[in-house]
C-alpha cells in the first residue's frame, strides 16, 4: 500500500544565511524522503522562511529595509544552498504569505470559540506587566533589555539569563536595565495579553496521551513527561505542571494581527509551525488540488524534522493548537541533536560558525561528501554528532571510495574494450551467492532507512562492499586479463561486480541522488526505485563518478588556507587561480602512481603554467600549523630597483621535511600561479612534490630536486 506522506524540517529564521546546522537537518530529512519517494510512497516534503518577531522586525530596521524586503532579501539567498546540497523541497514558502495570515487567524478563532459543550474557549486575556521603551515606544523582547546581573552582577547581561554566571531570572530582576535598542532605561507598563490555555486539563489530558503513547523517540518522550509535573518559570522559580502560552505581541511587531484585537500581533512561535500548513497549502494550490481535501484524506501522514531546542514548541503546543482546532496531528515529530564541528563549539544559530556551507561548496567540495559523512553519523535518536576533519577524510576516501566507487571503476574497464560493454548473466557460483547476499539485505537496509538508522545503514552497506572487494581480491579481474584464454571467468567476475556496484548504488542512492544519476546513465537502469533484482545487461563507457576529498581542501575549509581574491592578479594567472586545492583526484589501484592520467592538454595548456628551478633559501615551520612549511625561494627574480627578489611560498610538506634538509636545495616553482592570502600570509606560487593517489597504501611526499647543474630562474619545457 502506498503511503501519503507530508513533511517538513524546521522553518529557519529569515534572519540570516543557513549554517550548517540547518543543511545538517535538510540532508536528514532529504535521506528520508527520497528512500520514501523510491518505495513509490507519494511524499511532499516543504520548508518556509520564518519571517516574523521583534528580531527580524530590529535587524530590517537596522538595514534600512521594510521586514518585507528584508525577509525577501533572505530568501533570495536559499536556492544555492538548497540546489548544492541536492535538497528536494517540493515547495518553499513563507510565514508571512497570504497563506498562513488566513490559517492563523483561523485556528485561533476556532480555538476562541471553542463552545461551551467541548469545554469552552482556550484562549484567555490576562494583563501583565512588561518593560517598555520609552523612546523606541516598544515592549522590549526579553534578549533586548540588559543590566547588571542580579547574581553576580556581570555587567550587560541579557534580560533571561546571564552569561556569565548562568543564572535564569526575569527582565524585572536586572539592575540598572537598559533597552538593548535604544539606551533609555526601561519601564514598567502593564498591557492586555492573550494566553493559550495549554493548563486547561482538556489540554493537559490529550498532550499526556500524546506525547506518550509510544510513538515519539524514547528519551524525548522522557523528558517531556517532567514537563507535567513541574515547569521552570522565568524567574528561575519552579510551578507545578503546564504553564499557558503567552501568545500575543503589542505593536509595533511584525507579525499576523490578531483578528478583533487591533495592534496585537501573534508571538512568532504561534504562526511559525502553521507556516508548514501554508507552504502544503500553496504547494497544492500550484498543483490546481484542494488543501481541505488534501488534509481530510484519513492515510495522510505528517512528520516533522526538528532540532532539539524546539521540542516543546512541536511536542505540546503545536499538537494541542491543531487538536483543539479540530485540525490533523503530526503522526510523529523526529528530533535530531546539534552537530559540532572538530570537537568544538555547538553550531549555535546566531553564529554558526566552523563550517560553512557556502565555502564548502564554493571550494568545489562534493555536497555528497558531506551527505554521506552525516548519513554515516546520524542515527534516530535525539543525540549530538560531531564533523571531525579526519574521520570525515577517512570515511569518504577510504570507505565511500575505497570501497564503494572503485568496484565499478574496476570492472568497467574490461567489459568495455573486451566485452563491448554487455554483461553475461552466468555469474558463476561464487559471483551468485556474492549478489544473492547482497540482494537479501534489501529489506533490511530499507527498513534502518524507513527508521532514521542511516549510520547502521551505511554500516550495513559497507559491510557488503567489503564482501565484494574480497571478491576481486581473489578473482583478480586485473590477471584474468592477461591471458585470453580466461575470457569467460574475466566476464563473469567483471559482471558480477557492476551488478553488485548497481545494487549498492540503489542502497545509497537517497544519500547520494547524484552519483546515482551517474550510475543510471552508465549501467542504463533506473536508480531512483528500490528494485535490486534487475540484471544490468550493458553499460556504457566509465566516467570517472566522485573524487576524493584532499587535505588541502579541509585545510581551506577550516581556514588554515583563506581563500580571498589573489593579491596582485599575475597576467598570465588561470582563471580559478584563487582556489587553493588542486583538482581531487580519485584512487585507482590499477592506474600509475594510483590515479587516473588527467585528460589530455595541449602544448598550448601547457605553456600556461611557468614552471622555474628555485634555490630554497630558508624553510621554516609554521606557528600553528601542523602541515605547512614556509620556504623562502630564488627563483632568478630582481625587483624594480634591481635587487634580488625572494618569494615566500607556504607548502603542506611539513610531514616530509625537517625545514633544515631543504634548505640550500634547489627544487621546481610554479611561477605564474597567483599569490594567495593565506592565514599565515601570502603564498607567492606553489612547489612541485610527488605522492602516491593512495597515500595511506603509498605514504610520502616527495619534493622535486632538479639534476645538479640547473640553476634559479631556468624555466622548465
Ligand atoms: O528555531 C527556529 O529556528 C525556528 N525558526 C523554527 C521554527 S519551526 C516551525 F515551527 F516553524
Ligand atoms: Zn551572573
Amino acid at each position: 500500500m502506498h503511503r501519503q506522506l507530508f513533511v517538513t524540517t524546521a522553518l529557519p529564521y529569515a534572519n540570516g544565511n543557513f549554517h550548517i546546522g540547518h543543511i545538517m537537518e535538510y540532508i536528514q530529512a532529504d535521506i528520508w524522503v527520497r528512500y520514501q519517494r523510491m518505495r513509490g510512497h507519494a511524499v511532499d516534503f516543504v520548508c518556509a522562511d520564518d519571517t516574523h518577531g521583534a528580531p527580524i522586525m530590529i535587524a530590517a530596521e537596522k538595514a534600512g529595509k521594510t521586514p518585507q524586503q528584508f525577509v525577501a532579501d533572505i530568501a533570495a539567498g536559499r536556492k544555492p544552498y538548497l540546489d548544492g546540497f541536492h535538497i528536494s523541497f517540493d515547495n518553499w514558502h513563507s510565514t508571512d504569505a497570504p497563506e498562513n495570515h488566513e490559517l492563523a487567524r483561523q485556528i485561533y478563532r476556532d480555538l476562541r470559540d471553542l463552545p461551551a459543550a467541548q469545554g469552552g474557549s482556550l484562549i484567555e486575556r490576562k494583563t501583565i506587566e512588561q518593560f517598555f521603551d520609552p523612546e523606541k515606544n516598544m515592549f522590549l523582547p526579553d534578549r533586548f533589555i540588559k543590566g547588571e546581573c542580579p547574581k553576580c552582577h556581570a555587567k550587560d547581561q541579557y534580560g533571561d539569563n546571564c552569561e556569565n554566571c548562568g543564572a535564569v531570572y526575569a527582565p524585572t530582576d536586572l539592575i540598572n536595565p537598559y533597552s538593548a535598542l535604544s539606551g533609555a532605561t526601561p519601564e514598567l507598563k502593564s498591557s492586555e495579553h492573550f494566553f493559550f490555555k495549554l493548563s486547561d486539563p482538556r489540554c493537559v489530558e490529550f498532550l499526556e496521551k500524546w506525547t506518550q503513547d509510544g510513538k515519539l523517540q524514547p528519551e524525548v518522550a522522557n523528558k517531556i513527561k517532567e514537563w507535567f509535573t513541574i515547569r521552570t518559570n522565568p524567574d528561575g522559580s519552579k510551578s507545578e505542571g503546564l504553564g499557558d502560552w503567552d501568545i500575543s505581541r503589542d505593536a509595533p511587531y511584525f507579525g499576523i494581527e490578531i483578528p478583533d484585537a487591533p495592534g496585537k500581533y501573534f508571538y512568532v512561535w504561534l504562526d511559525a509551525p502553521i507556516g508548514y500548513l501554508a507552504s502544503i497549502k500553496n504547494l497544492l494550490t500550484q498543483r490546481g488540488l484542494d488543501y481541505a481535501h488534501y488534509m481530510a484524506n484519513p492515510r495522510l501522514e505528517q512528520y516533522h524534522f526538528i532540532g532539539k531546542d524546539i521540542v516543546t514548541f512541536h511536542t505540546l503546543f503545536w499538537p494541542a493548537i491543531l487538536h483543539f482546532s479540530g485540525r490533523k496531528t503530526p503522526n510523529n515529530v523526529f528530533v535530531h541533536g546539534f552537530l559540532t564541528v572538530n570537537n568544538g563549539e555547538k553550531m549555535s544559530k546566531s553564529r554558526g560558525t566552523g563550517l560553512d556551507p557556502l565555502k564548502y561548496l564554493s571550494l568545489g567540495m562534493n555536497p555528497e561528501w558531506l551527505r554521506y559523512y552525516l548519513a554515516a553519523k546520524l542515527s534516530a535518536r535525539n543525540e549530538d554528532i560531531d564533523f571531525n576533519a579526519d574521520d570525515f577524510m577517512a570515511r569518504v576516501n577510504s570507505d565511500l571510495i575505497g570501497k564503494f566507487v572503485n568496484i565499478a571503476s574496476r570492472a568497467a574497464g574490461f567489459l568495455t574494450k573486451r566485452f563491448d560493454g554487455k554483461l553475461t548473466t552466468e555469474f558463476g557460483a561464487m559471483g551468485a551467492v556474492i549478489l544473492a547476499d547482497i540482494r537479501t539485505e534489501s529489506d533490511a537496509i530499507a527498513d534502518l532507512y524507513n527508521t532514521r538508522e542511516f549510520g547502521k545503514a551505511t554500516r550495513e552497506i559497507m559491510l557488503l562492499a567489503d564482501k565484494v572487494n574480497a571478491y576481486v581480491d581473489q578473482h583478480k579481474p586485473w590477471d584474468l586479463a592477461k591471458d585470453p584464454a580466461n575470457n569467460v571467468a574475466l566476464h563473469q567476475v567483471c559482471s558480477v561486480l557492476v551488478n553488485a556496484f548497481a545494487v549498492l548504488t540503489r542502497y545509497l542512492a537517497p544519500i547520494l541522488p547524484s552519483l546515482a544519476q551517474s550510475v543510471q546513465r552508465f549501467i542504463g537502469l533506473p536508480m531512483d526505485q528500490w528494485d535490486v533484482d534487475t540484471d544490468v545487461v550493458a553499460i556504457q563507457p566509465y566516467q570517472h563518478l566522485m573524487a576524493r576529498v584532499t587535505p588541502e581542501q579541509l585545510d581551506a575549509l577550516f581556514g588554515v588556507i583563506e581563500v580571498v581574491a589573489p593579491v596582485e592578479p599575475a597576467k598570465a594567472a588561470p582563471k580559478n587561480a584563487a582556489k587553493p586545492a588542486a583538482p581531487a583526484v580519485a584512487v585507482d589501484p590499477n592506474a600509475p602512481g594510483g590515479e587516473a592520467l588527467a585528460p589530455t592538454i595541449g602544448i598550448d595548456d601547457f605553456v600556461k603554467i611557468d614552471l622555474r628551478i628555485a634555490a630554497i633559501l630558508n624553510c621554516e615551520a609554521v606557528d600553528g600549523s601542523t602541515k605547512l612549511l614556509r620556504l623562502t625561494l630564488d627563483a632568478g627574480e630582481k625587483d624594480e630597483a634591481g635587487q634580488p627578489r625572494s618569494r615566500n611560498v607556504f607548502s603542506g610538506i611539513a610531514s616530509a621535511y625537517k625545514p633544515e634538509e631543504l634548505v640550500g636545495k634547489l627544487t621546481v616553482l610554479v611561477a605564474n600561479l597567483a599569490p594567495r592570502k593565506m592565514k599565515f600570509g601570502v603564498s607567492e606560487g606553489m612547489v612541485l612534490a610527488a605522492s602516491h593517489g593512495d597515500e595511506k597504501a603509498s605514504p610520502g611526499i616527495y619534493i622535486l630536486n632538479p639534476w645538479p647543474g640547473a640553476h634559479p630562474g631556468m624555466r622548465i619545457h
